[in-house]
């Protein structure tokens, strides 16, 4: 049920290796979540390839928001902004939503919002009936990105840590190809090391000073390269196990030393890694007081949903972009 005073956006996603189309009211409630994966071209590459992922975008757009309008049954004219994810990404894919962003915005004559990648997943858990309430701690995990924020405001994020080198979902990805398993890494690494039984292998913990605040997942990844030459009959559920509990300590350790730090008891987690039910127990197990606030998986992936219901904030405070939007690889 629409009425007429509900402000309801149009979001749009390509900035990897989804295209997502979504739908929100007052920034809140989703009514169309469509996300097209391109996994399964880019699984016999143990990766995202570039070329591949804008052009697989550009086929699947038009569509997407075709079938967003459809399902919601809500006229093209009854939008009132359109958000879209401008940074940070691979540029040739960004490009394909930012394009098809402003020709809805020039022919619709509505106001076109960039939006910062990073900021949408972090909104994602307000999309589920959590109250927006800052300041909180951004825990943002994913292929591409290892960082903690202190989310102050809209638009107002101060990074308070990231990783040196590889993003904790790419150590998943990378240590799962060099065990000859599948891609994604993160969730059958996830699977596997359930049947680890012994659990004696231990890498060295990653970054021991707790006074250091960064994240650092390419050693770890050298220390399972370098045991599996070592030792080549061991089991691989063994090996992922240790792998998985060293890479997850990191994000736990580091999480809760900055919010206790900041005396910032919200915690949001987000993003692909987001989705471990290990780290899920982990943060459980760790925490004291703090309120650890995780989206449901479809919205801790890449989506629209968290863009579309991020744009309706900007909307509010009348901060739009105009034509010249330029996408940015970092954000
Ligand atoms: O946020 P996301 O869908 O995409 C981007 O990185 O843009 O995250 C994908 C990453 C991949 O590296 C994948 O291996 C990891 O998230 N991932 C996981 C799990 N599910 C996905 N990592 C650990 N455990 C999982 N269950």
């Amino acid at each position: 049920m629409i009425n007429d005073e509900d402000v309801i956006g149009l979001g749009l996603e390509s900035s990897c290796d989804e295209t997502a189309v979504a739908i929100v009211k007052n920034g809140k409630q989703v009514l169309s979540n469509i996300i097209f994966s391109q996994i399964r071209l880019h699984k016999e590459y143990f990766g995202v390839v570039p070329e591949i992922a804008s052009r697989a975008h550009l086929e699947v757009i038009n569509d997407l928001i075709d079938a967003s309008i459809k399902e919601t049954g809500i006229d093209f004219k009854r939008l009132d902004y359109i958000a879209v994810t401008n940074k940070p990404g691979l540029t040739g894919s960004l490009l394909i939503a930012l394009q098809s962003a402003k020709t809805l915005s020039y022919v619709l004559d509505i106001p076109l919002i960039g939006i910062n990648h990073l900021e949408a997943h972090l909104y994602a858990p307000f999309l589920e009936g959590n109250e927006l309430k800052f300041p909180y701690i951004g825990l943002l995990v994913s292929g591409g990105n290892t960082v903690v924020f202190e989310v102050k405001g809209i638009g107002d994020m101060e990074v308070l840590a990231k990783t040196t080198d590889d993003a904790v979902g790419e150590a998943f990805d990378k240590v799962a190809k060099y065990l000859d398993l599948s891609y994604p890494g993160g969730p059958v690494v996830e699977k596997l090391a359930k049947k680890a039984v012994h659990k004696n292998i231990i890498f060295p913990k990653i970054l021991p000073d707790a006074r250091d605040k960064r994240f650092s997942y390419s050693g770890l990844k050298t220390a399972v390269v370098n045991f599996v030459k070592k030792n080549t009959n061991v089991d691989k559920a063994e090996i992922v196990y240790a792998f998985q509990e060293s890479a997850l300590e990191l994000l736990v350790r580091r999480v809760f030393s900055l919010s206790r730090e900041r005396k910032i008891t919200d915690i949001i987690i987000a993003g692909g890694v987001a989705a471990n039910g290990r780290l899920r127990e982990m943060l459980h197990s760790a925490k004291i007081d703090e309120n650890i606030i995780i989206p449901s998986p479809v919205l801790c992936t890449d989506n629209a949903a968290m863009v579309g219901g991020l744009g309706y904030h900007y909307y509010i405070e009348n901060k739009f972009d105009d034509i010249m939007l330029e996408v940015k690889a970092k954000a």
